[in-house]
């Protein structure tokens, strides 16, 4: 499992390009799928159909990350740039930057007050000595992501972009076991949702499922001087009970808890003050969708080095797997 969570999170898929993330993905549950297709917006939607009896019910990772856009090339060949999503100015300074055909920049600040620091005071450098010499490398308009390799720390893992390719792994490691499931499985790598959960909303309403619940990064509050939060690293799955986006849905939050405390799985409640998932679009689909929440425990959460322990992520495995063979027969 860390190889492809290395190979996920190295992959190149800043928000509206994520189709290196989508096909690396459809190469992964190849032969664990009954069906899986590619709709307009990019998401890639894995089938696994379940008993007659079944309900349909979406799980939704994102295949997308948060990057950077060329908004502008000088005549000395520094690009400046606007962010795609959540980018956290504080995470830049000295950070490498990657582009799609593989130009390596670096992100430094001009003189002035570290306080002060905004995204217009910042610019690439990808080492051209002139604009021509820029051009044959980047155009304006161009995305770039945050380059950072892979790291296994034993039970911690760090990388970029397990916000949210971990999630992506969490579904894909549940696809490999589960056989018949008693419900039909969406396994939706959806993209863009860091701009606003939009793939996420355009799948959920061409398959309009009975249950929805997303894999999802959340905060935790373990760290020194911490906002307080109480998820911690390797204490279990975090079951969501609401964030900017969404109050799960009590029904939902009741049966991850209770498939959790039946199957031995460790977990916690998490409240997030703020942000949002995939989970905030699907929910308010069409007439509505029961939905909820699974989330990987996660420091660090948009910066090049977020990271997870694979006990945690191992416990969302579980209980996605619980939810897939469970008889929810009179309950959505
Ligand atoms: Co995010
Ligand atoms: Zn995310």
């Amino acid at each position: 499992m860390k190889e492809i969570i290395a190979q996920l999170t190295e992959a190149f898929g800043p928000s509206g390009y994520e189709t290196e993330v989508t096909d690396m993905i459809k190469g992964m549950v190849e032969g664990y799928a009954d069906e899986v297709r590619t709709d307009v917006l990019g998401n890639l939607i894995v089938v696994k159909n379940g008993s007659p009896e079944g309900k349909k019910v979406m799980f939704a990772a994102h295949t997308d990350e948060i990057g950077v856009v060329v908004t502008h090339i000088d005549d000395k060949g520094f690009l400046r740039f606007a962010n795609i999503g959540g980018v956290g100015v504080a995470t830049l300074v000295g950070n490498r930057v990657r582009f799609a055909n593989g130009t390596i920049g670096v992100i430094y600040q001009e003189k002035g007050d570290w306080k002060e620091l905004t995204l217009d005071k910042l610019y690439i450098d990808i080492g051209a000595e002139s604009k021509d010499e820029a051009l044959t490398k980047v155009r304006v308009g161009e995305f770039g992501i945050f380059h950072r390799e892979f790291a296994d720390l034993g039970n911690r893992l760090i990388a970029k972009s397990m916000d949210d390719r971990i999630g992506c792994a969490v579904l894909i490691e549940a696809l490999k076991k589960i056989d018949k499931p008693t419900n039909t499985l969406y396994f939706v790598f959806t993209t863009q949702e860091e701009v606003g959960l939009r793939g996420a909303r355009t799948a959920a309403f061409g398959l309009d499922p009975d249950l929805g619940i997303a894999l999802d990064v959340t905060l935790t509050g373990d760290m020194p001087e911490a906002r307080r939060m109480d998820v911690s690293l390797g204490k279990g799955a975090a079951i969501k009970v609401k964030d900017s986006s969404l109050i799960a849905h009590p029904k939902v939050k009741e049966l991850l808890v209770q498939l959790c405390e039946t199957n031995g799985i460790p977990y916690q409640m998490e409240v997030l003050e703020f942000g949002g998932t995939d989970a905030g679009a699907i929910h308010l689909t069409k007439a509505g969708v029961p939905s909820g929440t699974i989330s990987i425990p996660t420091r660090y959460v948009h910066s090049p080095s977020e990271m997870v322990d694979i006990r945690d992520v191992q416990a969302c495995i579980d209980l996605v797997v619980a939810v897939s063979n469970q008889d929810l027969t009179g309950v959505f």
